[in-house]
């Protein structure tokens, strides 16, 4: 299917590796003009073409240089793709999170949105555009995650409906996808966030891998792929999307068991 968003122009964040990463291959295969946006610009997020962005986007700060860049080098926003995520994730139990680890939480999970989509909508309205967010199967889950990301990307996740809602009349279409399990780098040391979930199963990573399909109900028997979310944020772009709105679809190789 042809998506018609060739010389359209979209903006990712956290897009130096994983989902960002798929997103923007995903996008610029589609002829899209992209800027993508990480702390490290990658070899591979290099390699896409895209114009890239070196920026906190934890910090208002960063995430104007984001938006101000995009505007300034393709002229205008027709997608916001507000995947950047995760921060310093822990397992540690509620009474053990301090302000601090809430509010760095949050700045990440919830405030880049905000101030993105802020900086943006001007745009995107002008230019009948769309966003897509990255939110959680955890926002739905929030007992399985820490309790500081599942309650910001159970906000995200109300942001995005709020936001259909709001700048739907303008011609704004937005929308949420709320991952389970993916394979991404969070799983390739044992130091990041997905190492601290094998070792809480008592596994070390590959086992993990292995195993977690089966034990975790996954039907699919395999962890989801960025680049099947990548597909559905560029179909969530297109104009055959043009009646979605408000949605916030989960894609979780059947984990998640309730209507
Ligand atoms: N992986 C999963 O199983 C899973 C499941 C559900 C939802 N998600 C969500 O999907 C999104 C992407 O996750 P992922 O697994 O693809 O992550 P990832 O592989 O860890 O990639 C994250 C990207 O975001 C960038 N980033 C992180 N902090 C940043 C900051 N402060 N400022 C700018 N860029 C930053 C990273 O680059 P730098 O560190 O160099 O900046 C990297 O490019 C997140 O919102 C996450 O919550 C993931």
């Amino acid at each position: 299917m042809d998506l018609l968003l060739d010389s359209k122009t979209a903006v990712v964040t956290g897009a130096g590796r994983g989902i960002g990463l798929a997103t923007v291959k995903s996008l610029t295969a589609e002829g899209m003009r992209v800027v993508g946006a990480a702390r490290t610009i990658t070899p591979e997020l290099k390699e896409t073409g895209a114009v890239t962005v070196s920026a906190d986007l934890s910090t208002a700060e960063g995430v104007r240089t984001v938006i101000d860049t995009a505007i300034t080098e393709l002229g205008g926003i027709d997608l916001l793709v507000n995947n950047v995520g995760g921060g310093d994730l822990t397992l540690q139990g509620f009474l053990e999170i301090e302000d601090e680890q809430w509010l760095s939480l949050f700045n990440l999970n919830l405030l880049s949105t905000v101030r993105a989509s802020r900086a943006a909508l001007p745009s995107l309205i002008e230019r009948h555009g769309a966003i897509v967010n990255i939110s959680t199967l955890s926002a739905r889950l929030p007992g399985t995650a820490p309790v500081a990301y599942a309650s910001a990307k159970a906000a995200l996740t109300a942001l995005g409906k709020a936001l259909a809602d709001q700048f739907g009349p303008q011609g704004v279409r937005v929308n949420t996808i709320s991952p389970g399990f993916v394979n991404s780098s969070i799983y390739d040391s044992p130091e990041n966030f997905g190492g601290q979930i094998a070792s809480a199963f008592g596994m070390d990573i590959p086992t993990f891998l292995a195993q977690a399909p089966a034990t975790l109900g996954l039907t699919t028997g395999r962890f989801v792929e960025p680049a099947e979310i990548a597909s559905l944020v560029a179909y969530l772009a297109s104009g055959a999307a043009g009646s979605i709105s408000g949605v916030d679809y989960i894609v979780d190789g059947g984990q998640f068991k309730a209507v």
